[in-house]
């Protein structure tokens, strides 16, 4: 028998801007905003499917609520290499989890499938290995790549984070090539974006995210490292270019936000992370981080696999913290935060947020509920989202005390938003805006409040 939530990676059956959503219990009148999410919305090309979740064509979904309705639209981000494929009614590129169709097509595809960022009255879709594609707020419609005023000059990473004591936004994006470096982006609130440095890294290793501080930017890097002939050259898929390497050390490495931008990097027993939570200032150069670890890279291929197959086990993600405040050399402190496996941290105050598996998730199945990990090791509490119904990307604490999610009902094959307590966990649900049609999970996104 399938498994309930395979449906949900169906691709995106149709595209549409704002319309009005049905609803379900109450939607707080208070609660007046957008939530943005982005995620692989289509996983074939001319019917080819690709290698990888991480593959699929980038999809924008957003649902406003104003005045306890709620209105949602649905795009696919129309980049150039979707257009290509497209046109061509087949596979083009070479992915993530994909091999090149032809040896003599290496090119990699770059999905703007992974986050979505407002900024300087702006709308875009981010990629992990993309520019920014901004987009248009009122119709999703994607208005093209964009530099950011001139400031990229590479990649644009799909995880910016927002510095409140700086009233401003940070990001990184990474310069592949012979050697790897980090360009740290700066977005001001208000004014233009600029690279504030680039630092090179001693080895090609894979970076997905990272975390700020008021002081510093701060990354794990995985000893996860490149073959950079396979990876610049090769035709496999681009993940089988990087070979986990547990004789050596996670590097933190930290970038001061000021200049002259000094570094300062530790070693952690190996273990690889997608995503950061947060990071915090202890004084002098000590440093606590708050990120989902893994033993190794095998979550990749439970990534690779489900949008095709059920895959067998779902990876142990470890929410843990990461104090880092003891003598040059000695190896952090690592206190775990929650009893389940965990994905999408967002930090939220003295909490984090995340999606994890209760104990009723079947083995290989997607995470079902949703859980909020106390910061200083106080326990967490769980938000059930009802039967067969999955969390779709990461939560979200808007207004006062409201906890925002979009889900997948794969009784109903449908995706909607499900609005919670997060005072309040045994109230469950307290409202929800269905779309008619169920939406491909996404990963990140933004809430932008209405004022
Ligand atoms: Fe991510």
């Amino acid at each position: 028998m399938t498994a309930p939530w395979r449906r949900a990676f169906e691709p995106l059956p149709r595209e549409h801007g704002f319309e009005p959503l049905s609803l379900e219990g109450t939607l707080p009148a208070d609660l007046r905003g957008t939530l943005y999410r982005v995620g692989p919305g289509a996983f074939t090309a001319g019917g080819e499917p690709f290698g990888h979740w991480f593959d699929g064509d980038g999809a924008v979904t957003a649902v406003r609520l104003a005045g306890g309705k709620a209105e949602g639209a649905c795009r696919f981000v129309d980049s150039r290499e979707r257009a290509v494929e497209q046109r061509l009614g087949q596979r083009a590129f070479r992915g993530f989890g994909t091999p090149a169709r032809h040896p003599a097509a290496t090119r990699v595809k770059q999905p703007v499938n992974v986050g979505a960022m407002r900024w300087n009255g702006g709308l875009y879709a981010l990629g992990e290995g993309a520019r920014p594609h901004a987009l248009e707020e009122r119709t999703l419609r994607t208005i093209g790549e964009s530099d950011l005023g001139g400031a990229l000059q590479s990649a644009f990473a799909a995880h910016p984070h927002r510095v409140e004591a700086r009233r401003a936004s940070y990001n990184f994006g990474v310069r592949h090539g012979r050697t790897l470096s980090l360009d740290v982006l700066e977005l001001p609130d208000a004014g233009p974006a600029r690279l504030l440095c680039t630092v090179p890294l001693p080895s090609p290793r894979y970076l997905h995210d990272f975390a700020v501080t008021e002081r510093r930017a701060v990354f794990a890097l995985p000893p996860l490292e490149a073959d950079v002939e396979e990876l610049l050259g090769g035709t496999g898929p681009v993940a089988s270019a990087y070979r986990w390497r547990p004789e050596l050390a996670t590097e933190i490495l930290t970038v001061e936000l000021d200049p002259p931008h000094r570094t300062w990097r530790a070693e952690a027993d190996p273990f690889f992370a997608w995503h950061l939570a947060a990071a915090a200032e202890l004084g002098d150069q000590a440093l606590a981080v708050e990120l989902v670890r893994y033993p190794d890279f095998a979550s990749n291929a439970w990534y690779a696999a489900l949008p095709f197959r059920e895959p067998a086990h779902a990876p142990p993600g470890e929410l843990v913290r990461l104090t880092l405040a003891g003598p040059p050399g000695a190896r952090p402190v690592v206190e775990s935060l929650a009893g389940a496996s965990c994905e999408l941290p967002v930090a939220a105050g003295e909490a984090i947020l995340a999606v994890a598996h209760s104990s009723r998730a079947a083995p290989g199945a997607p995470h079902d509920a949703l859980v909020a990990a106390d910061r200083r090791g106080h326990g967490e509490r769980w938000w059930s989202l009802g039967p067969d119904r999955f969390p779709s990307g990461e939560p979200c604490a808007a207004g006062a005390h409201h906890l925002l999610s979009l889900a997948y009902d794969a009784r109903a094959h449908r995706s909607g938003l499900l609005v919670m307590d997060l005072r309040d966990p045994d109230a469950g649900v307290v409202g929800a805006a269905w779309f008619d049609h169920h939406v491909p999970p996404p990963f990140h996104g933004v809430w932008a409040p209405l004022d």
